[in-house]
């Protein structure tokens, strides 16, 4: 059996459908069910996000899917063979007006990833003081408790919303395919054919 997991936030639509074009039957995938049997042979694991690096590194899953966000964060010691050409996003500095702070200033800074966000910020001539926050991360530099945040932007819809702009973009994000070392070796088979699946489906990128 194959276990596969799949990340229940922004990338499990480009995911399903990057499996789809794979040639994967969905037909009776449901998104209510955290474990299910899909076909013969296959189980997927629904998880959040942050969680899904630990089950594939630890080898509950053999393969899943997560964005390159998470793992930069998470730094997970994962094999990154591929990603999707679906679901790509970027991470922003962003804030209510389209200024980088001055030269010497020191700005206070909202994230939902404070380890990343310190390499991506580092090197800047201002200083920067990361607030972590765990979501809704616009709210920082809105109501002052951040000068700016650093955050997803995919469609700029939520900042247009929110009167915010985007300062500087800081790293391109796309779902990405990951594989542990010891599943790897265990399903090298199915985890290739799988992943020339995807390759010739053109879901790739
Ligand atoms: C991100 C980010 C924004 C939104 C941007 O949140 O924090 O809120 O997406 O997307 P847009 O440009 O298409 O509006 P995400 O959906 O990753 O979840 P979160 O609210 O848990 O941070």
């Amino acid at each position: 059996v194959i276990r596969i997991a799949l990340p229940k936030g922004r990338n499990l639509e480009p995911v399903l459908g990057a499996l789809a074009a794979g040639g994967l039957d969905l037909s009776s995938f449901d998104p209510g069910k955290l474990r299910q049997e899909l076909v013969a042979g296959v189980e997927l694991l629904l998880l959040k996000d942050w969680d899904l690096p630990l089950y594939v590194e630890q080898g509950i899953a053999d393969v899943g899917f997560v964005g390159t966000d998470v793992l930069a964060e998470l730094g997970a010691d994962l094999l990154q063979p591929a990603r999707l050409a679906a679901g790509h996003c970027r991470m922003c500095l962003i804030g209510t007006a389209a200024e980088l702070p001055r030269e010497g200033e020191q700005v206070r800074v909202a994230t939902k990833y404070p380890a990343w966000s310190k390499r991506l910020l580092a090197d800047r001539p201002w200083g920067v003081e990361l607030v972590t926050l765990s979501g809704s991360v616009e709210l920082g530099p809105l109501l002052q408790l951040a000068d700016l945040a650093v955050d997803i932007v995919q469609t700029g819809r939520t900042l247009r919303e929110h009167g915010l702009v985007e300062i500087a973009e800081l790293a391109e994000i796309a779902p990405c395919v990951v594989m542990g070392k010891a599943s790897f070796h265990h399903h090298r088979g199915e985890l290739l054919e799988l992943l020339e699946r995807l390759d010739e489906a053109g879901v790739l990128s």
